[in-house]
């Protein structure tokens, strides 16, 4: 078999998507190993997961740093102990620099909850349905310094019911996400190989 990207997911919360990650690349010929996760939150509930499927994991309390650029520094160095070359923000809700932004540049991919350019930042679900926005969906982009602008790899769409409410839009969304982050995961560490 070919070599696969070793890739880390960065969580901070459920880290449904990270599962999604995890089983596809469980699957064989799958281009991308998950050998680590990150997460900003100790408590994050997506990190027992990780454990039990045998994936390294480090939390950083980034309420434990002075800096971000300390922060940055510490995860950027269990990084490289794991020979990490491709990273998966998967509901990590912490703003990355710059520096370390453009240090994994075209190496650091996103999943977004909207269509974008639609909907940038948080509360995309409820900004849809204010905007009475018939359609909405999720796409995975590559992570540039400006928040959720880069280069789009894939999105999904999902048709927007009379009578969604937030919650039952969302969980309409994250059905897509599930599929669409393994895919593109895939598409780019297929890429890099
Ligand atoms: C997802 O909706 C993702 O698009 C967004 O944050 C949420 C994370 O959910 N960035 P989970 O932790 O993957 O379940």
């Amino acid at each position: 078999m070919r070599k696969r990207v070793r890739t880390a997911i960065f969580i901070s919360g459920r880290g449904s998507n990270m599962q999604s990650l995890v089983a596809a690349a469980q699957t064989p010929d799958y281009p991308a190993e998950i050998v680590l996760v990150v997460s900003n939150n100790p408590q994050a509930g997506g990190l027992a997961f990780a454990q039990e499927h045998g994936i390294a994991t480090a939390s950083f309390d980034h309420k434990a740093y002075k800096s971000r650029a300390e922060f940055e520094a510490a995860i950027q160095a269990v990084l490289t102990a794991h020979n990490i070359e491709l990273i998966a923000l998967a509901g990590f809700m912490r703003l990355l620099t710059a520096e370390f932004v453009n240090a994994w540049s075209g190496r650091m991919i996103n999943i977004h909850p909207a269509l974008l350019p639609a909907y940038k930042g948080l509360h995309t679900h409820e900004r849809a349905l204010n905007d009475g926005a018939r359609e909405h969906g999720c796409t995975v982009h590559f992570v540039v310094p400006a928040m959720d602008e880069g280069e789009i790899i894939l999105q999904r769409a999902v048709p927007v019911l009379a009578g969604d409410t937030p919650e039952t839009l969302a969980a309409r969304v994250l059905v897509e996400e599930h599929i669409a982050y393994p895919e593109a995961l895939a598409m780019v560490a297929a890429s890099l190989v």
